[in-house]
């Protein structure tokens, strides 16, 4: 044994320190290699010769989560909460410093973000996005600089052990139900609580009787009744069923049942609406009306059909909600109507965005088929593009006709104008050029990171993938921020359809001053920061290249 003198001691700790940094390094530098290695078209890890977007590690952002890792390392248990906001600053800073390039664009994302707009991590390019376009950096985003138009990256005729598709519907969903082994729901009518909500469960209910589980998809949303001139649009498109959950207080009740009688009473479209649309009704407990009836009263008394729709222009400020100023509970209203379908399959979306024709049996046909893609092991869900027309103008009904619409500028990429990167989609300037196939198809399979680390999808998903946060109103924004992060932790798949979209109803949206919600979505993002993100990391976990 041999004792060190005191200097060649902390050399030799200097020493060790040198090593991990090194070692450190090379970890960092096989990291990168082996993300350019997946983006590169090297299909190890799937076989389907998919490029798998991840996050493209530039050296300085890697270096500043190097150097954000060891802060966290520092305070291994960030139980108190300050730590966390702590921690989170640190990362906007360091957001901005690897935004050097260019910092008053950075320093403008992260005021946004405090108002309210989600923040951009510049892991790829986030800054040229913010300033612009998003489809300039989309097409250079594929990990490896990989672009690949049109269907090439997923050969459709490839199936092995594949389907073929006869067109006898029995056959499709004895396939299907064999596949995705669904189990049946109830269809009760129900009175029900929910945290501070009551909820009348199935209040109206559909025509369609029961229905099984794998035999349609449900498209599931909420509304106040003034959003009820979208269902008939919506349904002509949609043709299955439809759950929507109505927040109906006080005296916003009465109208919204006399608008619920009026679309299936009134309309050349009301067959449509008896045959597919089930209806909740919630509202809050210090809320409730002056009387509800049971559900088999709601239609003793008909509707004055030469009467004009009761949803015909009603300004908002006319709303129970707006006059006690109440916020619009958007989550509870998601969940409720997604709990409440019978389908396997679920389209949570917004009611004032239409799917084209043909979606569902398409997207049956698909599962059916059962190609590779649909094989893997990681849970997906399948988001649509969504795109927004000029108003007054008709909605494109397939991806040829919406090409047209593109070409032309009639159509545009949804919140293109008010925020580009919260529904920026993976590959979108490869799938806007693919052309339209026959089939419904996977375009490509993209991650919530990088770029779109902040990326508020609407997809086709199923009962087990997280609930919305029902602390976050519409008011706040960021509503779909928990679940996206919920998502990434889970190491979801996106696995975006090739000839599905969404469009929302003619009318372009732009850039409203908004104080009130400026205020609210602050509100919000402190909420998320200092309680929610905490809460999630606990009961998600964590995971690389996600962030709320
Ligand atoms: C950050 O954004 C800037 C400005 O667009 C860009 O030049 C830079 O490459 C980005 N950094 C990383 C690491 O992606
Ligand atoms: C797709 O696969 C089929 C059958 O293997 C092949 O004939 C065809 O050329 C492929 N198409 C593309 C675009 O790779
Ligand atoms: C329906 O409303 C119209 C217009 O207000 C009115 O003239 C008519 O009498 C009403 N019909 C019934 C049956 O109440
Ligand atoms: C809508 O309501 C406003 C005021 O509430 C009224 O001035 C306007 O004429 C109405 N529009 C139609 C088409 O009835
Ligand atoms: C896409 O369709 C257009 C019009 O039908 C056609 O001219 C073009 O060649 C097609 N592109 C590809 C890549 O098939």
């Amino acid at each position: 044994m041999r004792f060190e003198p005191l200097g060649q001691k902390m050399f030799t700790r200097r020493n060790w320190l040198l090593r991990c940094s090194i070692l450190i390094n090379v970890a960092v530098i096989l990291y990168i290699g082996s993300q350019l290695m997946i983006g590169g078209g090297n299909n190890f890890s799937n076989g389907g010769g998919f490029l798998l977007q991840e996050q493209q590690v530039g050296s300085a952002s890697s270096a500043a989560q190097l150097q954000q890792q060891q802060q966290q390392q520092q305070q291994p248990s960030a139980k108190n909460q300050n730590q966390v906001v702590e921690i989170f600053e640190s990362e906007e800073k360091q957001l901005v410093n690897a935004n050097a390039a260019d910092p008053p664009a950075a320093a403008a994302q992260v005021a946004d973000g405090a108002a309210g707009a989600p923040q951009l991590a510049n892991d790829s390019g986030a800054g040229a996005a913010a300033m612009g376009d998003p489809a300039q950096v989309i097409g250079n985003i594929g990990a490896g600089g990989v672009a690949v138009g049109g269907n090439a990256e997923v050969n459709n005729s490839q199936s092995d052990g594949g389907y073929i598709v006869t067109g006898d519907e029995k056959e499709l969903e004895e396939r299907v139900r064999s596949l995705i082994n669904c189990f049946d729901h109830d269809y009760h009518q129900q009175t029900l609580q929910r945290g501070d909500f009551w909820v009348l469960q199935n209040y109206v209910r559909a025509e369609h009787g029961d229905i099984k589980c794998h035999e349609s998809i449900t498209y599931t949303t909420h509304a106040d009744y003034t959003f009820l001139d979208n269902l008939v649009p919506l349904l002509e498109r949609w043709n299955a069923p439809v759950s929507i959950a109505m927040h109906a207080p006080g005296t916003d009740f009465q109208p919204t049942l006399d608008s619920i009688r009026y679309l299936r009473e009134c309309l050349p479209g009301s067959h449509l609406v008896r045959a597919y649309t089930t209806f909740h009704i919630y509202f809050g407990t210090k809320h409730i009306p002056k009387s509800v009836p049971k559900p088999h009263e709601v239609f003793k008394t008909g509707y004055n059909c030469t009467l004009p729709p009761p949803y015909f222009n009603v300004s908002s400020g006319h709303l129970y909600k707006a006059q006690k100023k109440l916020l619009y509970p958007v989550n509870v209203g998601r969940n409720i109507a997604r709990d409440a379908a019978l389908t396997h399959f679920i389209l949570a979306s917004d009611i004032e965005l239409y799917p084209n024709p043909g979606l569902v049996k398409k997207f049956l046909e698909m599962i059916a088929r059962n190609e590779q893609y649909l094989r893997r092991k990681a849970p997906r869900v399948f988001p649509l593009a969504i795109f927004e027309v000029e108003e007054n103008s008709p909605v494109p009904h397939d991806k040829t006709e919406l090409q047209e619409f593109l070409r032309t500028g009639k159509a545009i990429p949804f919140h293109k104008r008010v925020c580009a990167s919260c529904h920026g989609v993976p590959k979108s300037k490869e799938w806007m050029s693919a052309n339209e196939t026959d089939e419904l198809s996977v375009f490509h399979i993209g991650k919530r990171t990088g770029y779109y680390v902040h990326w508020e999808p609407i997809y086709i998903g199923t009962h087990a993938d997280p609930h919305y946060d029902e602390r976050l109103s519409w008011e706040g924004k960021s509503d779909k921020m928990p679940q996206g992060y919920a998502l990434c932790v889970m190491d979801y798949e996106f696995h975006i359809l090739d000839n599905a979209f969404l469009v929302h109803k003619p009318g372009i949206k732009v850039l409203k001053k908004d104080n009130r919600r400026a205020m609210l979505s602050g509100k919000t993002n402190q909420l998320i920061r200092k309680i929610i993100y905490p809460e999630l990391k606990i009961m998600y976990g964590m995971r690389k290249g996600c962030a709320i």
